[in-house]
């Protein structure tokens, strides 16, 4: 009997639980805390999470998937090669033909050309706040929409006195829908804007996956139908294009017509709708650090705004560095032209969505209520429904609450994004103005964790469900009425 014959008849490898496409190539001990000193330390710390000193840590570390991926032996050994040239560095030539070769030729032209379309900065933010400062320089009364925008992003964007605004798809709260693409924008509310304001408009923004909308993917059918709607009002249409990959995964799997086509094709058409793009490459470039903004070299922006390229590299030069390296010193930049290379392999996307999936659905089986489907980088615990059969309130900031409580007694750390990171305080009337979600996010660091690490947030999470009217009610005590309080803020537990 010939041994493929044999091995042909017995199950697949893929009908079972299969190992993870990576090995283990080197390990970190953690050190060992006691609850009681994670408690006395959050105490210590105003019960902001984000203060708190990741080494005391035991058990995930789940507060971002930004920037917080184990790297590859393949990106540490780049690391080494390492050219700190302060002009035209040997890895700015490998980033450019891994930009174009990732996402499209015209993202990156020849760095002698007249047009400088490719800006590299050290993080997202660092783009957005180019690119919305000098469109902010256009005149008063603009308006920037989204699908969602990301909190730096709509930070950004109101710091340069633009109006900020999110078009959530309708099917994001509601439960009964089991649409796979609840990040979509929402193409009615788009077209109205669009039909009275198309000229307050300098570009519009999906926001890929929709992180503040759940983590949720955005459809090809709606990235078409908004570049289609953008053009015919002469509007530039961008991507924030943080977890491009893990999008481009949703709709292989989810979206009639993909799921014969690969991941780098799919990415090549999603970037075709578009005239530019601002990434953060802490999530899908797989480092660290690192972020960009691309210009399509004949797209509609660069043609409706022949000056803002020279204005962005100014921009650039004086806040950041030489248009060769931007914010990014020689190393990190073969990092991250390594890193793009891994991150739209077959197996490492399925990989990892799968790992973010499991997880979710342990937490629903559990039945702790998470936003369902399950998003591509990271667990929502929906607050609201966590919370409603106890006396907590809007006011009391449940998620607060919950995740210091999680963080002291299990040694898991995750995020509050809800009432109080998106909440304001209206000083007028004293009341809080509420967003229109209110999640604690678990969002999960790529290549870093097992799933019996996993398991173990999930099980913890299950513990203080169970005794949910045990979570202390927080009182803010500092920083309610700041922006962007939930990075600075202080409580109290009630
Ligand atoms: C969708 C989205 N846009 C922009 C950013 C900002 O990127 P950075 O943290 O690199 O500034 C983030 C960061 O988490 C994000 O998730």
């Amino acid at each position: 009997m010939k041994l493929t014959k044999l091995v042909a008849a017995l199950p697949d490898e893929k009908s079972f639980s299969s190992a993870r496409p990576y090995f283990n190539h080197a390990v970190e001990f953690k050190s060992i805390f006691s609850a009681a000193e994670r408690a006395k330390m959050l105490e210590q710390v105003g019960f902001n999470v984000f203060f708190f000193p990741s080494e005391m840590i035991t058990g995930c570390d789940l507060l971002s998937d930004s920037g917080t991926t184990t790297m590859t032996n393949e990106q540490w050994a780049a690391l080494h090669l390492g050219d700190e040239a302060y002009g035209s560095n040997k890895g700015y030539f490998l980033l450019k033909e891994q930009i174009k070769a990732t996402f499209g030729e015209k993202f990156f032209n020849e760095h002698t050309a007249n047009l400088q379309n490719a800006f590299i900065f050290h993080q997202g933010r660092a783009c957005e706040n180019a690119l919305f400062s000098v469109l902010g320089k256009l005149g008063p009364g603009l308006i920037i929409p989204s699908n969602g925008h990301f909190d730096t992003t709509h930070a950004n964007i109101e710091a340069n006195k633009i109006a900020a605004l999110n078009l959530f798809s309708h099917e994001l709260k509601d439960e009964d829908s089991n649409s796979h693409f609840k990040g979509n924008m929402d193409i009615v509310r788009f077209k109205e804007l669009l039909k009275t304001r198309h000229k307050n408009i300098p570009v519009a923004f999906l926001t890929l996956t929709n992180n503040t909308g759940g983590g949720q993917p955005v459809s090809m059918e709606n990235i078409k139908e908004v570049s289609k709607i953008s053009k015919s009002y002469d509007v530039p249409l961008f991507f924030d294009a943080c977890r491009f990959v893990e999008n481009a995964w949703f709709i292989q799997q989810y979206e009639p017509g993909y799921k014969s086509k690969s991941i780098k094709a799919i990415i090549r058409e999603m970037f075709s709708y578009v005239d530019g793009f601002t990434i953060s490459f802490k999530k899908d470039g797989l480092v660290n650090m690192g972020g960009g903004l691309f210009l399509k070299n004949d797209g509609l922006f660069v043609k409706k705004y022949p000056k803002i390229p020279d204005a962005l590299t100014n921009y650039q030069i004086v806040k950041e560095g030489h248009p060769s390296y931007g914010g990014l010193s020689g190393r990190s930049i073969m990092t991250l032209a390594a890193g793009l290379k891994i991150v739209t392999r077959e197996e490492y996307i399925t990989h990892r969505i799968n790992q973010v999936l499991d997880f979710g659905n342990i937490m629903k089986k559990k039945g702790i209520p998470v936003l369902t489907p399950i998003g591509g980088h990271a667990v929502y615990l929906d607050v609201n429904r966590f919370f409603s059969d106890t006396l907590m309130k809007a006011e009391d900031f449940g998620g607060i609450g919950l995740t210091a409580l999680l963080l002291a007694a299990y040694g898991h750390r995750a995020c509050e994004l809800g009432y109080f990171a998106f909440g304001q305080y209206d000083k007028l009337n004293g009341k809080e103005i509420l967003p229109e979600v209110n999640f604690v996010r678990f969002a999960i660091p790529r290549l870093r964790y097992e799933k019996q690490d996993l398991d173990s947030t999930a099980e913890a999470v299950k513990i203080l469900y169970e005794q949910r009217e045990k979570i202390p009610k927080a009182k803010v005590v500092y920083g309610r009425e700041l922006p962007l309080r939930h990075f600075k803020a202080r409580f109290e537990m009630k």
